[in-house]
């Protein structure tokens, strides 16, 4: 068993016994060396339609063009005063934050916000539940990302007991209300699900835990997650059951490879919004086993 790296409120942890597609099996988190069945389905699980990773040339060369696009995108919220607001949901691990960076790494952060709030403090317990994310919504040509949302309430807090089950209930019914109104009002609205399998995650949990540049990533909610993976796609296809709309359609991304996610949610933003100077041939196809509108790719 290796040390424990930083941070001070490292969760504590046990090995536990999961049940991954009918089979068994042992994890055991601490233990440095990551177990076979986990290296060997780590890309393909969940029946991942690839069975190698993107290579890093030809990433490197689409991503490069997606980000000319981007910077484009950018300069004509400037000119025109349009906002973009896009939330980023998925499992822990799933992605989320390399991906929110893969959008804003050429972008005007002066314009280009990301969102990440903490736990509810006391006082924002006791306001309405939309309403501190409400006040982080985009002004004139501001792009704003979502790390985790207003869906909290569908995923962890649902799932860890944070919320009651007449809380989750309303929630379902009224976020798709909310989300008319962004619409209403012109904001070009996102809602990206990061879709992972189950040893992809152990991977990334494993990687958090033995590095120490990663663990601050690493929480005593992903620890509790670990064993409750069958009640987080539960609490997943509820929400997409609820909230999967006309006007604010869930974007799924299968998103074991990294780096054909982050080129897929960023064209598929590009695709959808007509900016000046667009060109679609730098944008390219859609890879259509890796983004897809509502849950037919879910795993
Ligand atoms: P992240 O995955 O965003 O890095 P964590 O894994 O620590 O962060 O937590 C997952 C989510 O659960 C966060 O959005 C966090 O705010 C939320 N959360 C944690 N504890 C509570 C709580 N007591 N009540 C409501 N939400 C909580
Ligand atoms: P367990 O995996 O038994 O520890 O349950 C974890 C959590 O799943 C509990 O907090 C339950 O409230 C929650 N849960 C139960 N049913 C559902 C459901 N249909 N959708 C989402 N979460 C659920
Ligand atoms: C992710 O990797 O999906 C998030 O940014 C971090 C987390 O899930 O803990």
């Amino acid at each position: 068993m290796s040390e424990k790296i930083a941070p001070a409120n490292f969760p504590d942890t046990a090995a536990v016994t999961l049940d991954i597609d009918g089979t068994t099996r042992l994890f055991d988190i601490d233990e440095p060396d990551l177990a076979d069945w986990i290296k060997d389905n780590e890309l393909s699980a969940g029946d991942y339609p690839y069975d190698k990773a993107m290579k890093k040339k030809a990433f490197k060369e689409e991503f490069d063009k997606l980000q000319v696009e981007l910077v484009r995108l950018q300069d004509w919220l400037a000119t025109t005063g349009k906002r973009v607001m896009i939330v980023f949901e998925g499992r822990d691990a799933a992605g989320k934050g390399g991906t929110i960076h893969a959008f804003r790494e050429n972008l005007n952060p002066r314009t280009a916000r990301n969102v990440a709030l903490p736990k509810p403090t006391e006082t924002e317990r006791g306001q309405w539940y939309f309403q501190r994310y409400i006040q982080q919504f985009p002004s004139h040509s501001e792009f704003v990302t979502f790390d985790r949302s207003w869906y909290n309430r569908a995923g962890v807090e649902r799932v860890m007991g944070f919320c009651t089950e007449e809380e989750h209930e309303r929630f379902l019914h009224e976020a798709p209300l909310l989300e008319q109104m962004i619409v209403n009002d012109g904001i070009h609205f996102f809602k990206i699900w990061l879709d992972i399998g189950q040893e992809t995650q152990l991977k990334r949990f494993h990687d958090r835990r033995h590095s120490i540049l990663k663990s601050w990533k690493f929480s005593p909610i992903d620890i509790a997650g670990l064993s409750r993976w069958d009640a987080y796609t539960r609490a997943r296809n509820e929400m997409f059951e609820a909230t999967h709309t006309k006007h604010a359609p869930w974007v799924v991304v299968r998103s074991n490879d990294k780096r054909r996610a982050r080129i897929e949610a960023i064209r598929h933003v590009l695709l959808a919004i007509p900016y000046t100077g667009r060109d679609l041939d730098a944008i390219g196809e859609p890879d259509k086993k890796i983004v897809g509108e509502g849950p037919k790719l879910l795993t």
